[in-house]
């Protein structure tokens, strides 16, 4: 199982609050001595780092040395002025105040400057001091820097995160501080106080320019009357269920980093389950589960590499079997550990309404055709997506006939397969081009697309497949986004939608867009928002590396909700196999390349892709202008090993 102690990478005790840079926390690639070893614990022992007797905490020297321990405070959120209840021992060297000192404070003391000082000294933005108090208000996470005092009155920057913990009620219940402290270069001169000497002779010959190297004197056992520290009075149980399974994974993996006990606690695969679980949703929980090899890989290691995509590879495979007759403009979906492809172009235009199935937990993966009772009619640039466990539906596109806006569902377990037509009442305009998704395993989103006479659409439709006489809805909205087709919709965090690329309508041209919106369906009256891109009037240049503006790309989720770009029709059809992420649920979200090693498809678009089991998507298909080839799938992975079991 995914056990960290055995890395010497482990990355223990750096929590940066940078929110891009995030990847790297997890990051590392220390080489240790064995002397250099020893060296850390003792320096950790002194400390009072490790508060249980057993075995040394597996820390790497590099680590210590070269990243950076942070402060770790946990504020009780019930009573007011949020009192202290836990404070870490890089807290306590770093500032100078003793725990004793603090417990049952306000953190605004490192505010001011000294313990005497009457008021927040005038150097500390008061600008981010609100923002805080916002923040906590609102009960929702903080990440920023400003200016904090020592007690000897030492200016140091705090790149201060803040996360509230919610009890079973919704109610913050604590605030978890997480400190990552530097020197800060302005010049105050020396505090005009008795308590300088006294804290000078004991930190004195601590060098500010690697403010966590503190060596203290040698501190009597106990010094820190841990006793009195509220949060670790609670028990294992408590501490596990009520505070760290609500966390991230990546701030539960930090937090290992703060003590031996926590450090223990962070090493329970259960924890790890619930952690995942509360920050990717029951579903995507689910089907990970049923990864074949996600259990031997185990829940923190899986949230690690899903985490920091360090696992993250391209591999070629080569499958039998045939699709014929060949075919383009099918639609594919994954199943399970099956991949679905139904319909598509045959020669002469025609539409095809048949069904194929991979599946890939095979030895030998065959594509093999399913023999289904009342096909729908044939059929192309329509969609296919899966609800839960094996339900397909199919719902629009075109053939020689004319466009289509019929849906069909299949059970692909049943005994005798059979497409059974949905009468949905109210049903969006017969399409082709357009985009869907599914949400919470139940409701087909449908969006955009093409419509008689080369008309481009802007709609959104919802139809919820669980109810006896399913009805479409149309998802009304003050504004939408310019109508396009061959876009992507994506589901994140349960019921938001991100839209992204496609050919856009804009003025009396229709360009290729690289414009994010997104909708949360779940709000009571939904509203498209517009989060990057340069397509909008007024728009600033997408904050990172965008991808160039596509259509007929691909999109997937991840389970924290970032979504990867692939491929698709670029103009000069250049880069089109580099993926793009962008995580929508952070403020200013921002786009990186990801560089991933292995064989990526060079099909430059009209590719499928099929996200099997939250780990790795397959790419089917896809032109290289003269070519459709369907035996040659490539799989990109996010997480290690799962594909040798
Ligand atoms: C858990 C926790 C840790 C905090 N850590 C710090 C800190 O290290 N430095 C700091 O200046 N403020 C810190 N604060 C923020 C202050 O306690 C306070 O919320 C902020 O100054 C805004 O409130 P005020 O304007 O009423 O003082 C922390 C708050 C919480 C809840």
């Amino acid at each position: 199982m995914g056990d960290w102690s055995q890395d010497t990478s482990l990355e223990l005790g750096v929590f940066r609050a940078e929110g891009r840079k995030r990847i790297m926390e997890w990051d590392s690639d220390s080489e240790v001595s064995i002397g250099e070893e020893e060296d850390a614990m003792q320096i950790c022992e002194r400390g009072g780092f490790l508060m249980n007797d057993g075995g040394p905490v597996p820390i790497g020297i590099d680590n210590l040395l070269h990243s950076t321990p942070c402060g770790f405070v946990v504020t009780d959120a019930l009573e007011p002025d949020q009192p202290i209840i836990y404070v870490n021992t890089v807290f306590e060297y770093v500032t100078g105040y003793k725990a004793e000192e603090i417990l049952g404070r306000n953190c605004r003391f490192l505010q001011y400057r000294g313990p005497f000082a009457q008021r927040r000294h005038p150097l500390v933005d008061i600008v981010v001091v609100s923002e805080i108090r916002r923040c906590m208000d609102e009960g929702i996470e903080f990440q920023g820097e400003l200016l904090n005092f020592r007690k000897d009155g030492t200016p140091l920057v705090n790149r201060l995160r803040l996360t509230p913990i919610l009890g079973d009620d919704g109610m913050v219940t604590h605030i978890i501080g997480i400190q990552l402290f530097t020197e800060a270069k302005i010049e105050l001169g020396p505090l005009p106080s008795p308590y300088v000497k006294e804290a000078s002779t004991r930190y004195v010959h601590q060098s500010l320019s690697d403010p966590f190297l503190y060596r203290p004197a040698p501190i009597v056992q106990g010094h820190f009357c841990r006793e009195i520290c509220g949060i670790f009075q609670l028990s294992d149980e408590v501490l596990a269920q009520n505070i760290l399974a609500r966390l991230t994974p990546r701030d539960v993996a930090s937090i290992g980093s703060v003590c031996k006990r926590l450090y223990q606690l962070t090493k329970n695969e259960d924890l790890w389950r619930m952690v995942c679980q509360n920050a990717w949703g029951r579903e995507t929980t689910r089907v990970l589960e049923s990864v074949p090899g996600a259990k031997r890989l185990g829940w923190s290691r899986l949230a690690r590499e899903l985490t920091t995509l360090e696992a993250a590879a391209w591999r070629k495979l080569t499958v039998g079997g045939a699709v014929e007759p060949s075919r383009c403009n099918f639609s594919a979906c994954a199943a399970g550990n099956r991949l679905v492809i139904f319909g598509g172009e045959g020669i002469n235009m025609t539409g095809l309404n048949d069904t194929f199935v991979l599946d890939l937990s095979a030895a030998n993966p065959e594509w093999q055709h399913v023999k289904v009772s009342s096909p729908p009619p044939g059929r192309w640039g329509h969609t296919l997506s899966c609800l839960s466990g094996s339900s397909l539906v199919v719902f629009g596109g075109c053939n020689k006939q004319g466009l289509l806006n019929d849906v069909f569902t299949m059970d692909l377990d049943a005994q005798q397969p059979t497409w059974r037509e949905v009468a949905g009442s109210a049903p969006p305009l017969p399409r082709t081009w357009h985009s869907s998704c599914t949400l919470d395993g139940t409701k087909l989103i449908v969006s955009g697309g093409c419509a008689d006479s080369g008309v481009m659409l802007s709609d959104t439709f919802l139809l919820d497949l669980t109810m006896d006489k399913p009805m479409w809805r149309e998802i009304r909205v003050s504004w939408s986004p310019p109508s396009r087709l061959g876009h992507t919709l994506t589901a994140y965090e349960g019921q938001k939608i991100l839209m992204f690329g496609g050919l856009a309508k804009s003025g009396s041209l229709k360009l290729r867009s690289s414009d994010v919106y997104t909708i949360d369906i779940s709000e009571e009256e939904p509203k498209w928002r517009y989060l990057t891109g340069s397509g909008m009037p007024g728009a600033a240049n997408p904050a990172g590396i965008a991808p160039p503006p596509r259509l007929d790309h691909v999109a997937v989720s991840l389970p924290d909700g970032r979504v990867l770009i692939f491929g698709g029709s670029v103009a000069g059809l250049h880069s089109a196999s580099q993926l793009y992420l962008l995580d929508p649920t952070e403020e200013e979200p921002t786009w990186t390349m990801l560089n991933v090693p292995g064989q990526p498809p060079r099909y430059a678009w009209g590719h499928s892709t099929c996200v099997v089991g939250g780990t790795r998507a397959l790419v089917l298909g896809g032109q290289t202008g003269e070519e459709w080839i369907l035996n040659d799938i490539h799989e990109l992975s996010w997480a290690s090993k799962l594909g040798s079991e």
